[in-house]
């Protein structure tokens, strides 16, 4: 891929108000534009920026206003082993929130198109009150003296430290060296994050709620799925113009990706592993594999795994808690009609195959 970078080139924040910078739609860009940092979105070159935006607040919701009584009680008729995965993604959810609500300040700092940075501010919003959806499960449902375990979870787990290490590791080596080519990477980390890394926690919960278990959690889920596909939208966006403008090879992409792959499945296979009704093994690298091969086509880019078995979900069945197809979200939540009865957006398509 050419570029008019070398991957010597630092990248700057942009100045908190430039007065010699251009606004005009047809000098924008998304990086290395001149910007004045004036939110000028009366014009704007990137539209869908602004479609994604209203979608994204149309999302708003608030997670105390979800139920979790069930799940109080519920919590202790789960066998130890549905507990133990219960803490376990919990402590790891919590990890990725906290890190994209760090990160993503720094990727921002140099876009220039301020309808991108809209999205990425309301993207850190959104992180940022992930966590506290986080917090008002572990406070209400999780018993007093075992709650600070599961932040304090990755200091006794070692595979779930080494995964922190390693997903913080990327972010780290930009901030620490923010040249173009740390910066791409980052950008494709992230990609990875919003894209891969959440999904196998997510269907363990909405696992549970076909089962009738935990029905507030999954209802709390649905609407993080939701919000972390906006974000899937977003990076599918901005990655294939980051490959204009960015050194990168296709094989660093596929690469990062099949490393992306192998982690997840690790440590999914850790903490859930093949002790769950509804998840094996098998089901865990089928599912991880499509999905890899799902955001690599919304970038424009082949499969990485081409048999068959890795095109299609092996939780098809699973869909209808995951409030992530246009025909389902409108309907009521799993028991009873609590999620849908305050969800004030009727403007979302279908979250589904991005
Ligand atoms: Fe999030
Ligand atoms: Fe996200």
């Amino acid at each position: 891929m050419t570029s008019f970078l070398s991957d010597q080139n630092k990248m700057l924040a942009n100045p908190i108000f430039n007065p010699q910078g251009d606004d005009r739609i047809e000098n924008r860009s998304i990086w290395f534009g001149k910007t004045t940092n004036l939110m000028q979105l009366n014009d704007v070159r990137y539209s869908w920026a602004i479609g994604l935006y209203q979608q994204m607040r149309e999302n708003f919701w608030i997670p105390q206003k979800l139920d979790l009584t069930q799940d109080v009680t519920d919590y202790w008729n789960l066998t130890a082993e549905e507990r133990y995965a219960y803490d376990g993604i919990l402590s790891y959810l919590t990890f990725l929130d906290s890190v994209q609500t760090c990160n993503i300040p720094h990727l921002k700092s140099c876009v220039t198109a301020p309808e991108v940075s809209l999205c990425m501010a309301e993207q850190i919003s959104q992180e940022g009150m992930h966590n506290q959806s986080y917090q008002y499960i572990i406070e209400t449902v999780i018993p007093s003296d075992r709650r600070s375990t599961v932040y304090d979870f990755w200091r006794t787990d070692k595979v779930l430290a080494d995964r922190c290490q390693f997903i913080a590791g990327l972010y780290q080596k930009y901030i620490d060296h923010p040249t173009a080519e740390n910066y791409f990477t980052a950008l494709l980390a992230d990609y990875l994050l919003e894209g891969i890394y959440f999904y196998n926690g997510f269907i363990y919960f909405y696992n549970l709620a076909s089962r009738m278990l935990m029905p507030g959690s999954a209802d709390i889920f649905k609407m993080i799925n939701r919000d972390e596909l906006s974000h899937v939208r977003l990076y599918q966006k901005l990655i294939p113009e980051a490959r204009q403008l960015f050194i990168h090879s296709v094989d660093q992409i596929y690469e990062m990706f099949d490393t992306a792959v192998q982690h997840e499945v690790k440590w999914t296979n850790h903490i859930v592993g093949d002790h769950i009704l509804g998840v094996t093994e098998g089901s865990t690298e089928q599912y991880t594999k499509y999905l890899a091969n799902l955001r690599l086509k919304a970038i424009g880019l082949e499969p990485l795994y081409p048999q068959e078995k890795y095109q299609k979900s092996p939780y098809r069945h699973l869909e209808r808690f995951s409030d992530t197809k246009k025909e389902g979200h409108t309907k009521a939540n799993f028991f009873e009609a609590g999620v849908t009865s305050y969800v004030m957006s009727s403007g979302i398509g279908g979250w589904d195959e991005i």
